[in-house]
């Protein structure tokens, strides 16, 4: 079977999935029917391809995404970023069935308008922002998912100890992120593997900051010699 066809019958059996399991919820229910209604007029695919000038659009099967939030203990506590959002199906799936805040971070400006459109008419409680990866405030997110081609992994950095992030195809290389689980996860194209860190506390280089700690370190004992003295002479003339 060619591999368009491979990609159909995987998304239909997708379909079936998702409308088995989460068309319980009458709202999520809406919003994908939604994005079925407007894929026969906007194609996501051509829409990015003529944005960006390359074949780099893709979307997480639902499914898959919920073993990843599951994996992520992303939970309704949670603020998830999902930074390269697309037409933003998962942030809508996550506020829908986990209930935490979501926000989806999205250049191509067709994708935005629609996930914002659909935001707004079913009422569900996301926010789109057309914007950069690069300039995304990451400060108050708890978990990030990036399933894009090229980012700029500095960007991570704004994240507080304890959130975490998925990344699929490979790890985050920056010093600061500790791997937590690896998982086999399933996409149209293929098995991926998908890594899940954590951002663990921001360690102070040694060599840098020692100076300082010292110094710091030797003004507290000058302190403690001036309170001492008078106590010490007190004591020597008792004797
Ligand atoms: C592979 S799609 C993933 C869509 C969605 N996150 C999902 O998993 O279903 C990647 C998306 O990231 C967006 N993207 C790639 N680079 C970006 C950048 N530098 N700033 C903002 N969005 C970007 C693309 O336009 C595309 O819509």
């Amino acid at each position: 079977m060619s591999v368009y066809f491979q990609v159909k019958l995987f998304q239909l059996r997708e379909q079936m999935r998702v409308i088995c399991r989460y068309y319980r919820n009458v709202r999520f229910a809406l919003v994908d029917l939604g994005f079925c209604f407007f894929a026969f007029f906007f194609n996501p695919y051509r829409i990015c391809r003529k944005f960006t000038g390359t074949h780099s659009y893709g979307e997480t099967p639902i499914t898959t995404f919920a073993e990843l939030a599951k994996a992520a203990d992303l939970t309704k506590e949670d603020v998830f970023v999902d930074l390269g959002s697309g037409r933003g199906k998962l942030c809508f799936w996550a506020s829908s069935w986990i209930g935490c805040d979501c926000r989806g971070v999205e250049q191509v400006p067709g994708l935005v308008r629609l996930s914002q459109w659909l935001a707004w008419a079913f009422r569900v409680p996301v926010r789109f922002d057309q914007e950069k990866l690069e300039t995304a405030d990451l400060s108050h997110a708890t978990v990030v998912y990036l399933y894009t081609m090229e980012w700029d992994e500095t960007l991570l950095l704004e994240m507080q100890p304890g959130a975490r992030v998925i990344t699929v195809g490979s790890p985050v290389d920056l010093e600061g992120f500790a791997v937590v689980k690896r998982i086999e996860a399933r996409y149209p194209w293929g098995v991926a593997d998908v890594f899940i860190q954590q951002r663990i506390a921001q360690f102070m280089p040694i060599e840098e900051d020692s100076g300082e700690l010292f110094g710091r370190m030797k003004g507290s004992i000058h302190v403690l010699e001036d309170i001492l003295a008078p106590i010490d002479e007190v004591w020597d003339a008792s004797r």
